[in-house]
């Protein structure tokens, strides 16, 4: 039997609360139903799902899939916009990084204009929900 692609989602702090969190922006889905249907509709691949709130933790998990990972697809939360650690995590690791967000950042605050993490990730998508992670994956299996 032939291995599969590993691709890891990796989410940042306050994405554990998507579905309860401000729903107007982030909708009424959860991540825990959302990622066995994306594994479901992508079943040539092996969605690995990693969520914390701790900085430190979602730099060590990028330590630990990206040397080996077929790609990253990273949702950064708040800290994309503040953590140059994790900009330089990202740019450590060998494995493509494909940053998302589920709001269109562009359209919000200013502050979320700012990315530490767009300059050295492969792409950004934004704006489309959990779509957003789909077109990542998608981008990941086209490349
Ligand atoms: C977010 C956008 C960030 O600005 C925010 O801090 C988040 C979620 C998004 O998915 O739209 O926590 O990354």
């Amino acid at each position: 039997m032939q291995n599969k692609p590993d691709i890891y989602i990796i989410n940042g702090p306050n994405l554990n609360l998507t579905g309860k969190r401000q729903p107007e922006i982030y909708g009424t889905e959860s991540f825990s139903d959302f990622i066995p249907a994306l594994q479901a509709e992508f079943p040539q691949v092996q969605l690995h799902y990693f969520q914390s709130n701790v900085e430190g933790e979602l730099i060590n998990k990028l330590h630990e899939a990206g040397f080996s990972a077929a790609g990253i697809i990273l949702n950064a939360g708040a800290y994309t916009h503040t953590s140059v650690a994790i900009g330089d995590a990202v740019k450590a690791i060998q494995s493509p990084v494909i940053e998302v967000h589920m709001s269109n950042v562009w359209t919000r605050e200013e502050f979320r204009h700012i990315s530490y993490l767009s300059g050295v990730c492969r792409g950004v998508i934004a704006g489309f929900g959990f779509g957003s992670y789909r077109l990542a994956l998608l981008s990941l299996l086209g490349s």
